[in-house]
């Protein structure tokens, strides 16, 4: 029985106050239900509206390849800057600290080695991706791949599929084979044809015209660092792609192979967030 002592009756009903209309800071995510909106929210920041992920998930394809030899020594430091973690499930259960509580990026398709061709993919059981508590599952499309595309376009789909149930959202990472074309017709096709497939969110590299890549997508782009650059470099290819609408980084080699990891994600968060240049970028990667 409730406890009736002292029941008081309510008397701030705001009257003469509308509800407030909500608006919903994630491009195409409008109409998503509550839980999707959640794990996106935790992902993009709502006051800037970007993210910078930390992208780990290397060595599920290339093994300890160099920044990546100890996750715990050359990753786990730097988890505390990035918004969002992006790893795959062998890594995040045995090395990852559950105690940061940042939003996981579950890397969720698995198959192929650099040893190999791309082979046959397969998406995670969707419960062991609940199990880990994900913001979200990230998943490769080879678009343009004569014996990949359509194998990886359904894994896509039903990735997106077994989100749906449990309000998790999916981006799609459009894969750079060697005989694919970088440019803004290739990525533009390939992030558009994941976001038409159900992807929330959309991984691609940065090209000449990715503007209209990012137009032309419905739903947030993110970009991926690519080979290590000098650190003004990576930073001016940060600056750029957010310039052009891109709504953060996936960012991996560019970090963690830095002299100084732990300053350069400090210096690409203030790139990101705050619309700092890429030399005031510098100048603080300096500093740190
Ligand atoms: C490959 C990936 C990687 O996580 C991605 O390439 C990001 O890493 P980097 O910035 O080192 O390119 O998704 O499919």
């Amino acid at each position: 029985m409730a406890d009736l002592d002292d029941l008081r009756e309510g008397s701030r009903f705001g009257i003469g106050t509308e509800v407030a209309n909500q608006t919903f800071h994630v491009k195409g995510a409008g109409n998503l239900p509550w839980g999707m909106k959640d794990r996106l929210s935790r992902i993009f920041n709502p006051k800037s509206g970007k993210s910078v992920m930390l992208a780990f998930d290397h060595g599920f394809i290339m093994g300890p390849t160099s920044g990546l030899e100890r996750i715990d020594l050359n990753i786990v430091p730097l988890i505390e800057y990035a918004d969002c973690i992006m790893c795959a499930r062998g890594i995040l259960q045995s090395t990852v600290p559950p105690t940061f509580n940042k939003p996981i990026c579950l890397r969720a398709d698995a198959g192929s080695t650099i040893l190999t061709e791309l082979n046959d993919n397969v998406i995670i059981d969707i419960e062991d991706a609940l199990r880990m508590n994900v913001s979200a599952m990230a998943v490769m499309l080879a678009i343009g791949d004569p014996v990949m595309e359509a194998r990886t376009v359904a894994n896509l789909y039903k990735a997106v599929d077994n989100g749906a149930k449990y309000g998790i959202p999916v981006m799609g990472v459009t894969a750079v084979g060697k005989d694919m074309a970088r440019d803004s017709r290739y990525f533009g096709l390939a992030s558009r044809v994941a976001a038409e497939n159900g992807a929330n969110i959309v991984k691609t590299y940065y090209c000449d015209g990715f503007e209209n890549v990012v137009a032309a997508c419905p739903v947030p782009v993110v970009i991926a660092g690519g080979k290590k650059l000098p650190e003004l470099e990576a930073l001016e290819l940060c600056y750029k792609a957010i310039n052009d609408g891109a709504a953060g980084v996936d960012m991996g080699r560019n970090v963690f192979q830095s002299e100084k990891p732990v300053a350069m994600i400090q210096a690409v968060h203030a790139v990101v967030h705050d619309g700092l240049t890429p030399q005031q970028g510098l100048e603080m990667f300096n500093d740190l």
